[in-house]
């Protein structure tokens, strides 16, 4: 059994995998309106930062779709499209994906604004970014894999796998290489509070792969990691800043430290799609997220009532913590601004 799709397009519609009810259900919700592509991508029925910059392409066709009276000029299609633009541009703010997907959409807009086909332009610009992302994500398996010793405990935190792109995953691409290649023995998966992706996803996802995996708290992760010596951590990114440093779920920075404590090596598997070279660790904005999450608990309270929160949803492990930045080109050794800025000028290639 294979992971089922996040994303479909078919009929010039979108249609979403609801994340936040798996495993027990798998429902796709439909839209047609890119406002509420916004509010799914907010509300996390979307999540992973691959996944959120190719729901906002399918976001900017949607809006396109809604734009009766064809703009003749490329202005006039920007001004038509800005409210939706806006909208899914303030869906999320750390994952970096969303915002190159859109600098995409604005390019096409540029260059095909003035005649008849934007509309055509930008859904073949988002069936492309979809589907050129799995096989990105194949290409950073492989490299991810040739760093795994055979016989491997491996440690992930959150999601991000199929689930959070456009299939295969990152991190979990790079675990799903390794096991392909006979190197996987167990994948340890922590929780993820408050969203439980570690727990409703990756332990789902990799359940129906036949990846041997056992879910754990993250209170849990020291102990394991004495125990049962992990050779590598493997986590997404939702950022990775000039200097090396990644921004991913929020914990990962405790477990990059809890990693290197006990000898087990870092790896932070990411599209290009993922960088920013405009700033560095500290300047990557931080996602807050409503004290609700970790007030309640399915719905229910079980904090008490005006307790102070505080709910950043991401965190920033720095470069010095990290063994390796593994890309669709490559492998960054020792991640630091010369060999990030390097990498990315080669890739561009
Ligand atoms: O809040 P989420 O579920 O969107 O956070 C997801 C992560 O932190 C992932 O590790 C990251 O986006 C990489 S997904 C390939």
């Amino acid at each position: 059994m294979t992971t089922p799709s996040a994303i479909i397009w078919s009929n010039n519609q979108l249609q979403l995998l609801d994340q936040r009810i798996l495993p027990v259900q798998c429902e796709y919700l439909h839209y047609q309106d890119p406002f509420a592509v916004a509010d799914a991508i907010r509300a996390m029925v979307v999540r992973g930062a691959p996944a959120i910059g190719i729901t906002a392409a399918y976001g900017m066709v949607l809006a396109a779709q809604q734009i009766t009276n064809t703009p003749a000029s490329v202005a006039a299609w920007c001004s038509a499209l800005a409210p939706a633009r806006e909208a899914l541009a303030n869906s999320r703010p750390t994952a970096v994906n969303l915002f190159w997907a859109l600098d995409r959409c604005d390019q096409v807009i540029e260059e095909q604004g003035n005649g008849g086909k934007l509309l055509q332009a930008l859904t073949e610009l988002a069936v492309q970014i979809h589907a050129e992302d799995i096989q990105i994500n194949k290409r950073i398996g492989d490299f991810g894999a040739s760093l795994i010793p055979t016989d491997s405990i491996v440690y992930t935190h959150c999601n991000a796998g199929a689930l959070a792109t456009g299939g295969y995953g990152t991190a979990l691409g790079v675990i799903r290489s390794a096991h392909r290649d006979g190197k996987i023995r167990g994948v340890f998966a922590g929780e993820t509070r408050p969203w439980l992706q570690g727990a409703r996803l990756t332990s789902w996802e990799l359940m129906q792969d036949g990846i041997p995996v056992t879910l754990a708290i993250e209170g849990a992760a020291a102990h394991i990691m004495r125990e049962h010596r992990p050779s590598w951590m493997i986590v997404g990114a939702d950022r990775v800043a000039a200097n090396g440093d990644a921004a991913n779920k929020i914990g990962t920075y405790n477990l990059a430290i809890i990693a290197k404590h006990h000898g087990a090596k870092v790896m932070v598997a990411a599209p290009t799609s993922t960088f920013d070279a405009n700033i560095d660790g500290p300047q990557i904005p931080i996602e807050r997220r409503p004290a609700e999450e970790i007030t309640h608990s399915f719905g229910k309270r079980i904090a008490p009532e005006q307790v102070v929160t505080s709910n950043p949803a991401f965190d920033v492990t720095p470069a010095q913590l990290i063994d390796a930045i593994v890309t669709e080109h490559g492998i960054i050794h020792q991640p630091n601004r010369d060999k990030v800025l390097a990498h990315l000028a080669a890739a561009q290639k």
